[in-house]
């Protein structure tokens, strides 16, 4: 075997999973650089957030591999992944809705850690000094005492991927984080997530349906048809791509 290509970050080679008659994932190869930003795209139902589960260990493929930096980890589960650095953010945030802000980073530098011991508080055993920056890094050092079930659409979002960055990856995988965003709030909320990566170097993967936002933060795209990916390079060369402009974009 020739040897891993050292900036190859993520390698999937003929992951397929059929739920029934559909193959939400049919066959699919792919591989992501460090350093990428993707945009994937694709209609509901195409298979963007199977892909993504079946990465992450959430589910299991039927048949294929995933590779994360030349391991294995097809078979291997969600925490353990998420050791090996890849974080992840959900399209609906899975919060500890009555934590604040604050507590739920220092959960996550808790969880980072190992574990916490039953004798020592919460605040005490976080690293408090790594919160402080990630509440500034995310832009909610204001909202730090704030309960998450207050916060507005947007800013779960960023808890959210803020969360995932404590536990310092080199991949994050993000599943639609402006949905459920108002259209005010979505750019701001966007530019601070790439901000945030960017400053961090991790490599990050996105699923967005707004053309304006992928256009600005994509440095490649890949479209999702029915499990497969149809078109996958530059931002521009997707977009002009005619299959992509029907059956992506919608348009006639
Ligand atoms: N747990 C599941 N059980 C059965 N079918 C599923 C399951 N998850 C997804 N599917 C089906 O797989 C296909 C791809 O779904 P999904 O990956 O959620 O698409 P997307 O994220 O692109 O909207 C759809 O046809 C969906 O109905
Ligand atoms: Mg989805």
């Amino acid at each position: 075997m020739s040897a891993p290509d050292a900036n190859e970050l993520l390698r999937t080679e003929g992951l397929t999973l059929r739920f029934g008659g559909i193959a939400a994932a049919d066959g699919i190869d792919f591989a992501l650089a460090r350093g990428e930003h993707l945009a994937v795209i694709g209609a509901n139902g195409a298979g963007k957030t199977t892909f993504i589960n079946i990465c992450t260990g959430y589910i299991k493929p039927s048949s294929g591999r995933v590779l994360f930096e030349g391991l294995d980890i097809t078979r291997k589960g969600p925490r353990q992944i998420a050791r090996l650095g890849v974080g992840r953010s959900f399209q609906m945030p899975q919060l500890f809705l009555d934590h604040t802000v604050r507590q739920c980073l220092e959960l996550a530098s808790v969880s980072r850690q190992g574990r916490l011991s039953r004798w020592t508080s919460l605040s005490r055993a976080a690293d408090q000094r790594a919160v402080a920056e990630m509440l500034e890094l995310v832009e909610l050092a204001a909202h730090a005492d704030d309960p998450t079930a207050a916060l507005p659409e947007g800013r779960r979002k960023l808890l959210d991927v803020g969360i995932a960055l404590m536990l310092e990856p080199k991949l994050v995988i993000m599943d639609e984080p402006t949905s459920g965003v108002s259209s005010e709030d979505k750019h701001g909320v966007m530019r601070t997530l790439m901000r945030a990566l960017q400053q961090r170097q991790v490599t990050s993967w996105f699923v967005e349906h707004d053309v304006e936002i992928v256009r600005r933060y994509a440095t490649r795209v890949a479209a999702w048809i029915d499990g497969r990916i149809a078109a996958d390079g530059a931002p521009a060369q997707v977009f002009a791509d005619p299959l992509v402009r029907r059956e992506v974009l919608g348009e006639r």
